[in-house]
């Protein structure tokens, strides 16, 4: 067994992984990250697009904005459309001069890998076998196999990085863990296309055949998204059948505007909030989707990950730099507080936005005014912008 030793283990690869390793490097605070899958697996992942600008900070300080500033879009606003009527919530207005960054999850992570493969950072790609060790007591340390070839990494500190289905989370006994979810009776279905995109800003359909989202990676590559059945399969979607219930759900002057093209990648993802509290167990922190998934409308999970990463970078730099503890041991609790905040927020975006079966009339009436009062009312509207924007780390 080869044993390596370093200051913080990161499990996962993803945009939390990365982004705290890069932050704690930078700061001269040794880690390694242990990622399951293949570095091209890694990069081929097609995930959210919109950063919040809490998020574009971080990034920037981990030495990776130069190419987000130069190809990512800033967005000032966004259109809600609603059977044929459209609105516009102006983000710039209503936050007092707040915008969004559209640029793909994917370009983050290629982003981050090139800095730290740059800056000496170790990453081992195709680690399997991860298990983690005595993170309660005095000698936290994960092993694996690496190269077929057994690997101890002892450390104080263990970063769960590792998404939902990861090894962090499910290593904590049942009985420290309480966990809340939500799974919604539909499924998202997205195409990428290199297509232009339908206007400058994204666009959320609510209509009485389902949701649609029409969102951009760039002025010549388009994202978009239907609301499905959840039990529904990619194959029985063709190209043709997704571009015309797409249509279907948006106002005709913008359906008619609508630029179709071949897809050459299509996914069927379903929706669920879910959050495991608390977020710390000993000398073991869970970060991003190991610890919380929000359903995708509103853009809320990546942005997550982010603000999780600020509490941890925060709380460990406080402990390795200056031997003070206290931001770590508050790190729990201020990630949850920001949580559960988006978890509403990303809930009522959901529920106001999408056609849920099984509604009584009551329940749809009720949905039905509080899109027309969202829309209307200047209050309403600032508070959608505000957290559409992102609430202050
Ligand atoms: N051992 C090592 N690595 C693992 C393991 C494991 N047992 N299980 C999963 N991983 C890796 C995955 O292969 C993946 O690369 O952990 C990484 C987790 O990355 P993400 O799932 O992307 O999670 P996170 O980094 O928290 O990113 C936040 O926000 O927009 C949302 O879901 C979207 O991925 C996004 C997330
Ligand atoms: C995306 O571009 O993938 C996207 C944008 C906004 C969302 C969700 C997904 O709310």
């Amino acid at each position: 067994m080869k044993t390596l030793t370093t200051q913080v283990c990161i499990i996962g690869a993803g945009p939390s992984g990365l982004l705290l390793g890069q932050l704690l490097n930078d700061i001269g605070v040794d880690t390694i990250i242990l990622e399951r899958s293949s570095l091209d697996h890694v990069l081929s992942r097609v995930r959210a697009g919109v950063l919040e600008q809490g998020m574009v900070a971080l990034l920037e300080r981990a030495g990776v904005g130069e190419r987000m500033h130069s190809q990512g879009m800033v967005h000032g606003g966004f259109a809600i459309t609603h059977e044929n009527d459209f609105h516009r919530i102006d983000l710039d207005r209503l936050t007092g001069g707040k915008t969004v960054m559209v640029y793909g999850q994917t370009e983050v992570t290629k982003d981050l890998v090139e800095r730290r493969a740059a800056t000496g950072g170790v990453t081992h790609y195709e680690a399997s076998s991860v298990d983690l060790h005595d993170f309660d007591g005095d000698t936290p340390h994960v092993t694996c196999r690496i190269g077929g070839e057994d690997v101890r990494v002892e450390c104080k500190y263990i970063a769960g990085c590792d998404g939902f289905h990861g090894a962090s989370r499910r290593s904590v006994p049942e009985s420290a863990i309480r966990t809340f979810e939500k799974v919604y009776p539909f499924g998202w279905l997205g195409i990428m296309s290199d297509v232009p995109p339908v206007s400058h800003e994204l666009i959320y359909a609510s209509h009485s055949r389902g949701f649609a989202l029409c969102s951009m990676r760039s002025m010549s590559r388009s994202r978009h998204y239907i609301q499905c059945d959840a039990g529904d399969s990619v194959e029985a979607w063709s190209d043709e059948q997704f571009w015309s219930e797409l249509r279907r759900r948006l106002p005709p002057e913008i359906a008619e505007t609508l630029t179709i093209g071949p897809s050459f990648e299509k996914t069927i993802a379903p929706l669920r909030s879910f959050v495991a509290e608390p977020m710390r167990f000993g000398n073991l922190f869970l970060v991003g989707d190991a610890a919380h998934i929000v359903p995708p409308t509103g853009a809320k999970g990546l942005n997550l990950a982010a603000s999780d990463v600020n509490y941890l970078f925060e709380g460990l730099r406080g402990y390795f730099l200056e031997g003070d503890a206290s931001l770590l041991d508050a790190y729990s609790k201020r990630a949850l507080s920001r949580v559960w905040k988006a978890v509403r927020f990303s809930w009522w975006m959901t529920t106001m936005l999408h056609r849920f079966p099984n509604q009584t009339p009551f329940e749809a009436r009720i949905l039905e005014a509080e899109l027309a009062y969202t829309l209307e009312s200047e209050a309403t509207k600032a508070a959608l912008a505000e957290n559409y924007v992102g609430l202050p780390y």
